[in-house]
């Protein structure tokens, strides 16, 4: 019999939000590294072509409900009898931009809070268990540099991510603590080129009356090397949190984002 190599072989994965951008890269490094891999997303067709491509399955799922989320994991349990790797990277950005704390409507609040916060939280609840029986697991949560600076102008999304960075950082001591073997992290990535941040470009233009290319120009003045990231540059950080590789790293937060964040 051929051995299976690769940094996650063996493993079974679950990644939300793959029917693009960060989801998509992530989920296709996973299935390259060994892992049975998983993707959900409440787009079906996309998620359906783009899941065969790269080798995935592909389940359709709202991560904002929770009987969608004991389904999800109830399913892939039966059917493949362990989940070690848990990628929550599901987001929005929000459908109006430009919000500061005064002018976000309270179902904008609610609703960016759910997908991005609440989902997040259900979906650590529900997979900690299948992890347990398995001996152990990774769970990456997709947070942002949103959450460590100041986002009057995102008030809404800056604060859901800071949610999933608190609540990570819970997860990871209960876990730790509990003999579960089940490990937590979160990924703050920068400003990385995937379709939510074409939106954001084309959105502020529209808003602000400018050409597209002078409003990229503007976010790229305020990334230090000077280029905006890959999806692959956060697929790779995440590989290694969910590979064996990163045992002993539990509780802790990591920012790709090209410097980003030395601006304050
Ligand atoms: N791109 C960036 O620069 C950037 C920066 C910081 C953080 N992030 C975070 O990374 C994650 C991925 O972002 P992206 O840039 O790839 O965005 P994207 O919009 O390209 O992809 C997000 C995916 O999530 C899916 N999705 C949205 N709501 C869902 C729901 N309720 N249930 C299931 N799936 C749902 C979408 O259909 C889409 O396929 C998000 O959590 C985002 O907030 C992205």
């Amino acid at each position: 019999m051929t051995e299976i190599k690769g940094r996650v072989a063996g493993k079974v994965a679950l990644v939300t939000g793959g029917a693009s951008g960060l989801g998509l890269a992530i989920a296709a490094l996973l299935v390259r590294e060994g892992a049975t891999t998983i993707i959900t997303d409440i787009l079906d067709d996309q998620g359906r072509l783009e899941a065969g491509k790269i080798g995935a399955k592909f389940k359709q799922q709202d991560v904002a409900s929770e009987e969608g989320w004991k389904d999800v994991l109830s399913e892939i349990y039966q059917k493949y009898g362990q989940l070690d790797i848990l990628v929550n990277n599901a987001g929005i950005s929000g459908s109006v931009l430009g919000l500061d704390p005064e002018t976000t409507p309270l179902d904008e609040w609610q609703k960016i809070q759910k997908v991005n916060g609440e989902s997040v939280f259900l979906g650590c609840k529900y997979a900690i268990d299948y992890m347990r029986k398995g001996g152990g697991g990774s769970i990456v949560n997709l947070s942002s540099i949103a959450a460590l600076v100041a986002t009057p102008f995102i008030t809404a999304y800056g604060a859901s991510k800071a949610a999933v960075r608190q609540l990570s950082m819970s997860i990871a001591m209960h876990c730790a603590t509990s003999g579960s073997r089940v490990r937590c992290n979160t990924v703050h990535p920068g400003q990385i080129r995937t379709p939510m941040l074409e939106n954001l470009f084309a959105e502020t233009a529209r808003q602000m009356g400018v050409p597209q290319n002078v409003v990229e120009q503007k976010f790229l003045e305020r990334i230090p090397m000077g280029e905006f990231g890959e999806p692959n540059d956060i697929a790779y950080m995440v590989l290694f949190l969910a590979s064996d590789e990163a045992k002993h790293v539990t509780g802790g937060q990591f920012v790709v984002d090209g410097g980003m964040q030395l601006n304050g």
